[in-house]
C-alpha cells in the first residue's frame, strides 16, 4: 500500500536532485522508510534539514556512497530463510533440470543479487544436481543489482567467517577456498555467474529466465512501483520458469500474473499472459548496461 504521507517539497526536491545527478530514482520507493533511511545520513553528516543534506551530497566524495548502503540495505546472506532454500533444492532445481532441454541450458537471474551470496547459493545448488563440469556447461546465473559497491565486492567473492556461517559444512569445504581470514567462492562456478549493474524498475528485463529470484527487494517499492515490476519479471520468465520472493514479499498472493507453488516459500511460477505493448513496448529504450554487444553477446543468448 502507497504511504499516506503527505508529500514534503524539500524532501520531493531533494529526490528529484538524487535522480538528476546520479541516475537513481528513489521516487517510486516507500516514503516512510525512505525518510528514515534518509535521516540516519542526515543525522550522520549533521545536515539539519533535506536542503543542508544535498549540499553534503555535492561536497563530500563518498556521501553518495553511503546514502546508498544505507537506502537499499545490502543486508544478505548464504541461503537465507534455509527452510525455503531446502525446497528449491529438492523441488525446484530437478524440475528446471528435468524440464530443460540439454542443447538449450538454463538461466537463472538473481535480481538485487546485493553482494553475492544469493546466486552463489544457487551456483551451489545447481553445481550439487548437476556436479561442477556440466553446471559450467549448461549453466548461466545473472546476477544484477543497482549498487556498484555491492557488485564489487560481489564480484570479489571474499567472504568472512560470519558470512559463511550458513553454508552447510560439506558445501563450505566443496566450494570455498580458505585464506587466512577469509572464504574465496569456488573460482570455477563463479565463471558461470555474470554480475551487471541494472535497475529492475527501469531497465529491459533479461529474458527466458528458468529460475529468477527476487529476493527481499520489492518490500522496499510502494504499490505502484510493484505493479510495474511484476510483469517485467513475468516477462523474464520462461513458460515453465520458476520466481522466488522472500520471507516478506506475500502481494503476490493477490497477483494474477503468478501462480503459488509452494505459497509458504513464496514459490511461484508464470500464469501465462497475452504479450502487452505496455510491457514490451518500453524495452527498446532502456537496455541493461551490462548486456554486452557484439561477440560477447552470444553468451547472452545461451
Ligand atoms: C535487502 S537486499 C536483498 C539481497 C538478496 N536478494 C537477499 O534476499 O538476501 C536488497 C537488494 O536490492 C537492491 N536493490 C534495491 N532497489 C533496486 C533496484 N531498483 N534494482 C536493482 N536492485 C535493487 C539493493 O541494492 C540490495 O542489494
Amino acid at each position: 500500500m502507497a504511504d499516506r504521507v503527505a508529500p514534503d517539497p524539500q524532501f520531493e526536491s531533494l529526490l528529484s536532485y538524487i535522480q538528476e545527478s546520479r541516475g537513481v530514482d528513489f521516487r517510486g520507493y516507500k516514503r516512510t522508510s525512505l525518510r528514515r533511511r534518509i535521516a540516519l545520513r542526515m543525522e550522520a553528516t549533521g545536515a539539519e534539514d533535506f536542503a543542508a543534506y544535498r549540499v553534503q551530497l555535492e561536497v563530500q566524495p563518498g556521501e553518495f556512497a553511503e546514502l546508498l548502503n544505507t537506502v537499499l540495505i545490502n543486508v544478505t546472506s548464504f541461503f537465507r530463510d534455509a527452510d525455503a532454500w531446502e525446497v528449491l533444492r529438492e523441488q525446484v532445481v530437478p524440475a528446471i533440470i528435468k524440464a530443460a532441454e540439454k542443447n538449450v541450458g538454463i538461466r537463472v537471474w538473481s535480481v538485487g543479487c546485493a553482494s553475492g551470496e544469493e546466486p552463489f547459493s544457487i551456483a551451489m545448488l545447481f553445481a550439487e544436481a548437476l556436479g561442477v563440469a556440466e553446471f559450467c556447461e549448461r549453466v548461466k546465473i545473472y546476477a544484477t543489482d543497482l549498487d556498484e559497491e555491492a557488485l564489487r565486492s560481489a564480484r570479489q567473492a571474499s567472504y568472512g567467517p560470519r558470512d559463511v556461517e550458513n553454508v552447510p559444512p560439506d558445501l563450505l569445504e566443496k566450494y570455498f577456498e580458505k585464506t587466512k581470514n577469509h572464504y574465496l567462492f569456488s573460482r570455477e562456478l563463479r565463471k558461470c555467474v555474470i554480475f551487471g549493474q541494472h535497475n529492475v524498475v527501469h531497465d529491459a528485463p533479461i529474458s527466458r529466465i528458468d529460475l529468477l529470484t527476487c529476493r527481499n527487494l520489492l518490500i522496499y517499492l510502494e504499490a505502484e512501483t510493484q505493479s510495474v515490476v511484476l510483469p517485467r519479471l513475468h516477462y523474464a520468465m520462461n513458460p515453465n520458469g520458476y520466481l522466488f520472493l522472500g520471507k516478506a514479499e506475500t502481494q503476490l498472493a493477490r497477483s494474477a500474473l503468478f501462480r503459488s507453488v509452494k505459497a509458504k516459500y513464496r514459490i511461484f511460477t508464470k500464469v501465462p499472459q497475452e504479450w502487452r505493448r505496455s510491457i514490451g513496448g518500453s524495452f527498446s529504450s532502456s537496455r541493461p548496461r551490462m548486456e554486452p554487444s557484439g561477440a560477447d553477446a552470444r553468451m547472452w543468448r545461451r
